[in-house]
């Protein structure tokens, strides 16, 4: 690999330094190490660094890139979309469309509203929540991300205080903005249980990652999930699930799909734009009811865009052909596959959690962990000279070990990745 010292990446982000404020244009992409690569343009799987070097890519870019840059069926569907319009501010045939090809391909899906952002689409979801039950507070749990926005920033990676405090995430957040959320150790029934009934007849709603991808990627205990929704159900709670990461991933129809679960509402984003700013919030139609009467309002300017629309629904179109899952699931189990066996050759202890074309890597951790607390036990040195060890044989990935697998990730790719496990944990065993 070309010396980070001489690279572009390097220039380019010093310079971006002088007029874009943290020199990024995300909070979490100032974790990228060694620094914030630059990159000119990205193919399938692919993506081609300032410095010509070309990278095979397992972060999606964060997630969206669930059909690759570049796809030729997508850039038409954008290009002849662009000759129609960019926006309307009003209303077109294809916001019918990707609404009746998401309530087909989703569970319990019956009606949409959409929005540009996870961030935004997770306001709209807790808004609801509360102007259906006319209740305050809303419960998260520790760990999971919900966007950037002020009430649930909250406890998303705290270094100590109590797992059911709920802690900022960060300077600029007033108390008074995030003191009707209540912050929950994730995968521990009796803890909701204990709070829905400190807090009964207050709480508007419950939203949980049903996978908890951005905290390494732990699984929901057998029976948890289905006991959340029983005890919201029991509560009056609405239930909330935030899938705007495992929406259109975990399968077709998402987590509901997935683990066969029908919650009052669910969050989409990422994926479901194959890469365009798109997001929706769904459910059962009587949890719009009070938009329709007027009771709340949804707006933006830029809701239901034609070209985000028209990636969606092309995007959509790609991810319902036969096959498609299965061969991403695969692609994902045999990484999985690949980094235990490489791992244990090299006498490196690791674990891989998560599910289908989404995991995680754990160093030095003897069981899956459940929750957030768990994971921290977990090497976070180990992870980052893997990191920049798969970077050096040609493979990008996210900083916290998470990959994410999508629809171009072919053979060829498994092989390429294959090769750089091999001779990264080769590298760092012999450190
Ligand atoms: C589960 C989850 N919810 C919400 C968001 C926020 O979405 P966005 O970054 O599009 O605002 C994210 C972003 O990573 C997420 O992972």
């Amino acid at each position: 690999m070309q010396p980070l010292a001489n690279s572009r990446s390097v220039a380019l982000h010093q310079k971006a330094e002088q007029v874009l404020a943290m020199g990024v244009s995300s909070g979490m992409r100032r974790r990228a190490t060694p620094i914030p690569l630059y990159f000119e343009r990205g193919a399938g799987p692919y993506f081609y660094t300032a410095d010509g070097r070309k990278l095979l890519d397992y972060t999606l870019g964060w997630g969206p890139l669930i059909v690759g840059n570049n796809h030729p069926r997508l850039n038409a569907a954008i290009a002849a979309q662009l000759a129609r319009s960019y926006t309307f501010g009003a209303q077109q045939e294809l916001e019918l469309q990707v609404a009746t090809a998401m309530t087909k391909a989703v569970p319990g899906l019956e009606q949409v509203i959409f929005s540009n952002t996870g961030s935004e689409a997770v306001q709209a979801a807790i808004r609801l929540a509360r102007a259906t039950t006319g209740r305050p507070l809303v419960i998260k749990f520790e760990g999971h991300y919900h966007g950037w926005m002020n009430n649930v920033l909250v406890s998303y990676h705290p270094t100590g205080g109590a797992a059911n405090q709920a802690q900022p995430a960060c300077g600029g957040q007033p108390e008074p903005e995030y003191s009707q959320t209540l912050v929950l150790p994730w995968n521990e029934l009796a803890a909701l249980e204990t709070a829905l009934e400190a807090y009964r007849g207050q709480v508007a709603g419950v939203i949980t990652e049903p996978l908890l991808a951005n905290s390494g990627c732990c699984e929901p205990a057998p029976g948890y999930l289905e006991g959340v929704l029983k005890l919201c159900r029991e509560h009056g709670a609405v239930s909330i699930f935030d899938e705007v990461i495992t929406g259109f991933r975990l399968a077709l129809g998402g987590a509901r799909e997935y683990y066969g679960l029908t919650p009052d509402l669910s969050v989409y984003g990422k994926a479901l734009g194959g890469g365009f700013s798109f997001a929706a919030v769904g459910g059962r139609a009587e949890m719009f009811d009070c938009l329709r009467d007027g009771h709340t309002i949804h707006a933006g300017t830029y809701n239901g865009n034609s070209i985000c629309l028209a990636a969606a629904q092309a995007t959509l179109e790609i991810l319902s052909e036969p096959g498609v899952y299965d061969a991403m699931n695969q692609h994902g189990q045999r990484l999985r596959d690949t980094l235990q066996s490489a791992a244990s050759e090299c006498d490196l202890e690791l674990l891989t959690t998560g599910a289908g074309t989404v995991f995680s890597l754990h160093f030095s951790l003897s069981a899956p962990p459940r929750n957030y607390r768990e994971t921290l036990s977990a090497s976070a040195e180990l992870r980052q000279q893997f990191q920049l060890a798969m970077l050096e044989a040609g493979v990008y990935l996210l900083p916290d070990g998470r990959w994410y697998v999508g629809a171009t990730h072919d053979a060829a790719a498994l092989d390429l990745a294959s090769t750089a496990i091999r001779s990264s944990f080769s590298t760092i065993a012999s450190f």
